[in-house]
C-alpha cells in the first residue's frame, strides 16, 4: 500500500515552485474540445487528474503530443465521439465540464454523473439549468446524465442561486460558440475562472467579465488558437506552502505564483503573527514564534477558499488560544478533523463549524486522507509533530499536488515515499535476509 511517512518535527526553510492550476487546467483541456485543430498548452500540472482528463480526450479521438510533462499540444481535429466512458468520467468532478464543451460541438453528449472528492452532497442543478437556458434538453438518467440540441444554443441570460465555479465554468464552455449574447450573473469569481476566459479570448472567444459580477459572452463561429497558453499558477497550492511555512515557523519563498491571488490567505496568516514579503510573483514567509488563533470563514473568492480550510485548521491546532473555523461551502468537510485528533489536536466539529484549541505539540500517529486537501493537511500536521506520522490514501494527494514530496524535502522536510514495489521490496530483503541467515546457522 502506499504511504508517505513524514519525519517531524522540521522548519521548513528555502525556495520553492509553484505548479500549474489543477483547477484552471482541468477547465481548459476540455475548453481544448472547442477549437478546431491545436491546441498547445504550457505549465500544465503533471498529476493523476490531469493525466486522468487526458485519457478522457484520448477516449474522444483527441491526439497529444507531449513536449516535456507540463508542456503539451492537443489536437482534437478528429474527435469522434461525444459519449465519455464511466470508467473515465465517473472518477472526479472536472469531467462534467464535457457536457459544456461538447454540446457546444455536437448535438448529443453523455457523460456519467461526476465523482471527486467526498465533501457532502454535490449537485448540478445550476449546470442543468444553464443549458435548458441555452437551448439544450438534459435528463439523468441511471447515472448517466444526458444533453441534446436539435439546434446552435442560444445566448441567453443566467442567473445563479448560488456561486458555483462547476457551473460558471460549463455556461461558459455552452456559451462561447453558441448564437448571439449570454449573460450569466451571480457567477464564481475564482482565478481559474478567469484563466478559462483568458485562454478562450486567446484562441478567439469573445467572454469578458470574467472575475467580476456579470459575465458577458459573446458567440463566435470558431476557435483557432494562434500561440501557446500557460496556465496560471496554483493557488491552493501555494496556500499549502504559505501555510506550512508559518506551521512549522519557517522561513521560505513561494516563486511562480500570482501574490493578488493569495489575498484572503495572506490576510489570515498575517493576523496568526506571520511575516509576509509580496514580489511580483512571489511571496515569502516567516514565522519565529507560535502562531496565534484565527477564526476563519470560508467563502467564494475573495473569501477564504474552502480548499484552504484544513489545512489553516491544521495551523490553528498548535496555535496560542481557541479559533473557530466555519466551512459555507461543503458540508462534509470536517471529516479530517478526526485524523487530527489522533495526533493530539483539540477539535470540536458539528456541522458547519469547528472550534479548535491550540495545544503545545501534535505527536506522529498513522492517519488517512480523506480527500485531496485533507491530505495536504495530513502533511503539515506531520511537519510539525514529534516523531513519525504515517499518511495512508496519499491518491487522495496525488491527484492535485505535483512533486509534493520533491518540493517539501527540498524545503528541510523529511517525507518518505513508500510505493508498493518498495514495501515488496522491503518484503523480499528481509526474507532473503532471513533464509541467508538460516542456512548459514544451519552450516555453521
Ligand atoms: C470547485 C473546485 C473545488 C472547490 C469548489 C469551491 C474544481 C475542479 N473544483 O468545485 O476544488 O472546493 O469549486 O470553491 O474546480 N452547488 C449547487 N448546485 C450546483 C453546483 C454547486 O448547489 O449545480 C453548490 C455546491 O453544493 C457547493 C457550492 O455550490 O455548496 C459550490 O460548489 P461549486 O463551486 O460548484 O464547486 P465545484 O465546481 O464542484
Amino acid at each position: 500500500m502506499e504511504k508517505f511517512i513524514v519525519h517531524g518535527p522540521c522548519r521548513l526553510s528555502g525556495k520553492v515552485n509553484i505548479s500549474g492550476a489543477k483547477n484552471a487546467a482541468l477547465a481548459i483541456l476540455p475548453a481544448t474540445l472547442l477549437v478546431d485543430g491545436k491546441s498547445h498548452l504550457e505549465n500544465v500540472p503533471d498529476i493523476s487528474d490531469i493525466r486522468a482528463y487526458l485519457k478522457i480526450l484520448e477516449s474522444l479521438g483527441s491526439k497529444i503530443t507531449y513536449i516535456s510533462k507540463n508542456e503539451f499540444i492537443v489536437d482534437n481535429s478528429n474527435i469522434s465521439s461525444a459519449i465519455a466512458s464511466y470508467e473515465l468520467t465517473s472518477k472526479f468532478r472536472a469531467s462534467y465540464y464535457l457536457l459544456g464543451s461538447l454540446l457546444g460541438k455536437f448535438e448529443d453528449v453523455q457523460i456519467s454523473l461526476p465523482g471527486g472528492c467526498n465533501l457532502g452532497a454535490r449537485p448540478i442543478d445550476q449546470h442543468i439549468k444553464a443549458f435548458e437556458k441555452l437551448g439544450a434538453t438534459v435528463d439523468v438518467l441511471r447515472g448517466n446524465v444526458y444533453a441534446k440540441r436539435t439546434s446552435k444554443l442560444k445566448g441567453t441570460s443566467i442567473f445563479f442561486d448560488v456561486v458555483s465555479v462547476g457551473a460558471t465554468i460549463n455556461a461558459i464552455l455552452a456559451a462561447v460558440l453558441a448564437e448571439g449574447v449570454t449573460v450569466i450573473e451571480n457567477p464564481a469569481k475564482e482565478p481559474h475562472v478567469v484563466d478559462l476566459a483568458n485562454f478562450l479570448n486567446s484562441v478567439g472567444g469573445k467572454v469578458k467579465g470574467a472575475g467580476t459580477d456579470v459575465i458577458k459572452i459573446t458567440g463566435v463561429d470558431k476557435l483557432k488558437q494562434l500561440s501557446s497558453y500557460s496556465v496560471i499558477p496554483d493557488q491552493i497550492e501555494a496556500g499549502t506552502f504559505m501555510v506550512a511555512a508559518v506551521a512549522t515557523r519557517g522561513d521560505i519563498t513561494i516563486n511562480n505564483c500570482i501574490p493578488k491571488h493569495m489575498e484572503p490567505i495572506t490576510a489570515k496568516l498575517i493576523e496568526a503573527g506571520a511575516t509576509i514579503e509580496e514580489g511580483e510573483s512571489s511571496i515569502r514567509v516567516t514565522m519565529d514564534k507560535k502562531p496565534i488563533a484565527i477564526n476563519v470563514k470560508t467563502m467564494p473568492y475573495p473569501g477564504f477558499p474552502t480548499d484552504m480550510q484544513p489545512q489553516i485548521c491544521t495551523l490553528a491546532t498548535i496555535s496560542e488560544g481557541t479559533s473557530m473555523i466555519i466551512e459555507n461551502i461543503w458540508e462534509s468537510r470536517f471529516q479530517y478533523t478526526d485524523e487530527l485528533a489522533k495526533m493530539g489536536a483539540s477539535i470540536s466539529a458539528h456541522s458547519s463549524t469547528a472550534i479548535v484549541k491550540g495545544v503545545d505539540n501534535l505527536y506522529g500517529s498513522p492517519v488517512k486522507c480523506h480527500d485531496l486537501r485533507a491530505g495536504a493537511s495530513m502533511i503539515i500536521a506531520g511537519l510539525v509533530a514529534d516523531g513519525e506520522t504515517e499518511v495512508y490514501e496519499i491518491q487522495h494527494i496525488l491527484r492535485g499536488y505535483e512533486n509534493i514530496v520533491e518540493k517539501f524535502n527540498g524545503l528541510g522536510a523529511n517525507i518518505e515515499y513508500i510505493t508498493d514495489t518498495r514495501e515488496e521490496c522491503k518484503i523480499w530483503c528481509v526474507y532473503t535476509l532471513y533464509t541467508v541467515l538460516v542456512q548459514a546457522i544451519y552450516f555453521v
